[in-house]
C-alpha cells in the first residue's frame, strides 16, 4: 500500500516548504513522551508538537501559563529520545519571550541545547517580532503562531473564535507577513475564520498549520489526547476524534481490577 509515512527521511523545514509548493498536506500531533512519540514518529508523521498543551493534559492547569522552561525542557527531551524522521518543535512557554531579545535567545539556546529539538515555536506578531529575528539569527528556526494565543487568555478572557471582526483580520494577516520575512519557517493559526486561513495560507509562501482554522491551509494539528479521545470533556467544533480511547483505557483498567480482586491474576502461567 502507497501511503505518506514510506518516505523515511527526516523531515526538514526545508522539505515543509517543498510539500507546500507541490500541494503535500502536512500532518502534525503534539506528544509530551517518549512512548506516544515513538508511536506518533513510526506512525509517519510529519511534525511532532511538544505543545505547552502539556499544561492542561499531563499536568491539568486549566491553563498554559503556570508550564516553565524546565518543564518544556523535560518534554522536548523525552520525545527527543523517541523520535527518528518526524521535525519535532518545542513551545517557548508564557512570559519567556516577551519583548526582551537577549533574555528571550538565551531560553531558546537552553531548550535546543537541552532536548536536541530541531525548532521552537511561539505565540505572537509584531509585539515580539525583534526577539524571534534574535532567535532565528543565531540560527534557531522559529514556526510562529497567530490567532487564538491561549498564553494570552487572560487578555482575551475566552477561547473564542478570533479575527472575526475586520481590524483583528488585518493585523493578523499584517502580523503573518512581518513573520514570513522575519524568517519564520511556518505558522500555526488557532481557531479563526477558514478563508481568513486560507488567504493567509495563499497569500504567503511559508506552510501554514491550522487548528480550527478550516481546510484550506497546508496542514493541520491536533493535540493528541483530544484526538485520540482520552478527553472525553473537550469537545470543540473542530475535533475530529478518531479512536475512544478513555473507554479502552477504563474497560483495560477495571478488567485487571476484576482480575486482582477476583485472584485470577497472577495465574500459574505468570508466576515464576
Ligand atoms: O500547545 C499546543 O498544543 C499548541 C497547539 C494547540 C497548536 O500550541
Amino acid at each position: 500500500m502507497s501511503t505518506y509515512t514510506e518516505d523515511s527521511r527526516k523531515v526538514t523545514t526545508h522539505r515543509l516548504i517543498e510539500m507546500k509548493k507541490r500541494g503535500e498536506k502536512i500532518s502534525m500531533l503534539t506528544a509530551y513522551d517518549y512512548s506516544m512519540a515513538s508511536i506518533i514518529d513510526q506512525a509517519g508523521m510529519d511534525i511532532i508538537l511538544v505543545g505547552d498543551s502539556a499544561s492542561n493534559v499531563m499536568v491539568g492547569n486549566v491553563t498554559t501559563l503556570p508550564m516553565t522552561l524546565s518543564q518544556m525542557i523535560y518534554h522536548g527531551k523525552s520525545v527527543m529520545n523517541a523520535v527518528k524522521r518526524s521535525l519535532v518543535v518545542v513551545d517557548m512557554p508564557f512570559g519567556t519571550v516577551s519583548g526582551n531579545p537577549l533574555q528571550s535567545l538565551e531560553a531558546a539556546i537552553r531548550v535546543m541545547k537541552e532536548t536536541g529539538a530541531d525548532a521552537l515555536k511561539i505565540e505572537g506578531g509584531e509585539e515580539i517580532v525583534a526577539d524571534i529575528k534574535k532567535i532565528i539569527d543565531a540560527g534557531i528556526p522559529v514556526m510562529g503562531h497567530l490567532g487564538l494565543m491561549p498564553q494570552s487568555i487572560n487578555k482575551y478572557g475566552t477561547y473564542n473564535v478570533r479575527a472575526k471582526d475586520e481590524a483583528e483580520a488585518e493585523k493578523l494577516i499584517s502580523d503573518a507577513k512581518l513573520l514570513e520575512e522575519t524568517g519564520c519557517f511556518g505558522i500555526v493559526l488557532e481557531k479563526i475564520p477558514a478563508s481568513l486561513a486560507g488567504k493567509v495560507a495563499s497569500e504567503l509562501q511559508i506552510p501554514i498549520i491550522g487548528i480550527g482554522a478550516g481546510g484550506q491551509v497546508d496542514g493541520q494539528v491536533l493535540v493528541m489526547h483530544d484526538m485520540l479521545g482520552i478527553n472525553k470533556n473537550f469537545s470543540p467544533k473542530f475535533l475530529r476524534r478518531y479512536a475512544d480511547l478513555h473507554s479502552v483505557i477504563t474497560e483495560a483498567v477495571q478488567g485487571y481490577i476484576k482480575d486482582v480482586k477476583t485472584q485470577d491474576f497472577p495465574n500459574e502461567n505468570e508466576s515464576y
